[in-house]
């Protein structure tokens, strides 16, 4: 099948989060069962200094052309180069003054204004135009999240769609509902979409235009990212104000668990770590928690657990709920060190626990993709105490490093880790806790401290972990299903 895969992210050229790893682990994995795989990315700042610092570039695909947007022409062009470790073709949408914007790639205009919207229905109405000018129409559309959520919604049944889309199904995944693209209702014209989207309910949502909503209504199938975020984003408390949308799309909808990419995140071959180690020989791993201390200042021969995390710092990750439990942990042996950068005021909380506490509390605020190999391996135990978690793969990334997750059990957390309760030591592979309070996350570290100096359970814990499967086999089968559904509730053939 071919396939056109739509994101705003994807690793390792452009990425903040986990949509940037599945944007592009997953075409490749589905790339390896044989079907015909595009990525469609913004080329970002990011981006281009990926290429720079490796002193290549990607090659100009086609003559620039002009896309319209509110009556003005923009010239774009498009360049490629391949998703490393693959012959996957990625497609970068390349307009200087709007992706190449300091601060980040969801940074505000010179102005402080987002425009957001703008930005990426550009990018999507670019990526549609260049595919028609080369020729190359896919049978599934797949966006991923809000940005690029105008492609489904061109290809939307109605009386005014391109006729291009006619053979053309669309699937939207929802990588985390928490994130809309809210817009006011004086942007409608940059869509370039018929007022009736407003009038209709496509567009428009509490008075304003939401571009997820608008991509949920007119996808042909929706996916999530585990099974369980597909229950919780149709209850109230999940949907984030979608829920209604959502469950009037429970037909057309379905939650496939992430995979993760063994390429990248394999500790037998990680060229971020000082020694290797594997399931059969684990001495590596040894070596790379003594270089975790050295480079956190802690005391490398010290017994005491080591409790790594790497995440945005953001409300959803529950950070505050870690740091908060963070001194009375730290006065029961326990060792701390969390990457990641986001809220200030988080930011602030981890210099402070830094200074009241140096040799047991370490922050690296910043984004640092060897430092994250370096924690997941390092660390005994690996904490995520998400308020709400889509799927989640740092979690399932620390199991593949013998790194023991204490998790909340919300989302995907609670569908890829399966927590010890005393009679399971032989299947289970980390700790859960319920309440998203520092209480209950504290009370399941200490558990798990209890368990980690009975060296026998620990061993049996990460070697659990260690043989999980969670490379794509089973889920990338999961989406050609979804594919096979897209293109048939449309009456295409496949
Ligand atoms: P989310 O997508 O919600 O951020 P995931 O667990 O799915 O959460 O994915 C997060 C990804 O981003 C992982 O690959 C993680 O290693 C990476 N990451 C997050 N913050 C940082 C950081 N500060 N430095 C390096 N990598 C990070
Ligand atoms: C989102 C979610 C995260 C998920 C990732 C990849 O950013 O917050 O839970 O793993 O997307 O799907």
């Amino acid at each position: 099948m071919r396939i056109a895969n739509l994101s705003a992210e994807a690793s390792p050229f452009a990425k903040t989060g986990g949509l940037g790893d599945i944007a592009s682990s997953l075409p490749k994995a589905l790339a390896a069962t044989g079907h015909d795989v595009d990525v469609w990315v913004p080329f970002f700042l990011e981006a281009a200094e990926w290429f720079r610092r490796r002193g290549t570039w990607p090659e100009q695909e086609i003559e620039p052309f002009d896309v319209t947007v509110m009556g003005a022409s923009h010239r774009v062009s498009i360049l490629r180069s391949t998703l490393p470790g693959s012959t996957v073709p990625v497609h970068f949408v390349a307009h200087d003054s709007l992706f190449h914007r300091p601060g980040g790639l969801y940074s505000r205009n010179e102005h402080g204004a987002d425009d957001g919207i703008w930005r990426f229905s550009l990018f999507v109405r670019a990526a549609l135009e260049a595919m028609k000018r080369m020729g190359e129409r896919p049978q599934v559309l797949h966006t991923h999240d809000w940005h690029p959520g105008l492609a489904p919604m061109l290809g939307a049944w109605s009386s005014w769609r391109d006729p291009w889309f006619d053979d053309v199904a669309s699937v939207l995944t929802i990588h985390n509902v928490g994130y809309q693209g809210i817009y006011g209702p004086e942007q409608l014209p940059v869509l370039g979409l018929p007022p009736e989207t407003w009038t209709g309910g496509l567009v428009e949502h509490g008075g304003a235009i939401n571009m997820l909503k608008g991509a949920i209504v007119a996808a042909d199938m929706v996916t999530t990212v585990s099974p369980t975020y597909a229950w919780e984003i149709r209850t109230p408390e999940g949907g984030a104000g979608l829920d209604g949308v959502l469950r009037l799309k429970a037909s057309r909808l379905t939650g496939i668990l992430n995979g993760i990419d063994r390429q990248e995140w394999n500790p037998e071959t990680d060229p971020h770590l000082p020694s290797h180690y594997s399931l059969e020989d684990l001495r590596g791993k040894l070596d790379c928690r003594a270089e975790l201390c050295r480079l956190a200042n802690f005391e490398p021969a010290d017994p005491a657990m080591i409790v790594g995390s790497v995440g945005r710092l953001a409300p959803q990750k529950g950070y505050d709920i870690l740091l908060e439990a963070a001194p009375e942990l730290i006065r029961r042996g326990v060792r701390i060190v969390v990457l990641g950068s986001g809220e200030p005021a988080l930011e602030g909380s981890m210099r402070l626990l830094e200074a009241h506490y140096p040799r047991r509390f370490k922050g690296f605020i910043g984004y640092d993709d060897a430092l994250s190999h370096k924690i997941q391996a390092g660390s005994d135990v690996l904490a995520m105490p998400s308020r709400y978690e889509p799927c989640g793969l740092t979690q399932m990334y620390a199991l593949a490093y013998g790194t023991v997750p204490v998790v909340r059990r919300t989302g995907g957390l609670a569908d890829s880790i399966i927590g010890l309760h005393g009679e399971n030591l032989d299947w289970a592979t980390g700790f859960h806790f319920d309440d998203p309070s520092p209480h209950a996350f504290a009370a399941e570290v200490l558990h798990a401290q209890n368990a980690f100096f009975h060296r026998d359970s620990w061993s049996r814990l990460m070697k659990n972990g260690m043989k999980a499967d969670f490379s794509w086999g089973r889920s990338a089968n999961d989406y050609e299903l979804v594919y096979r559904r897209a293109r048939e509730v449309r009456g295409l053939p496949w």
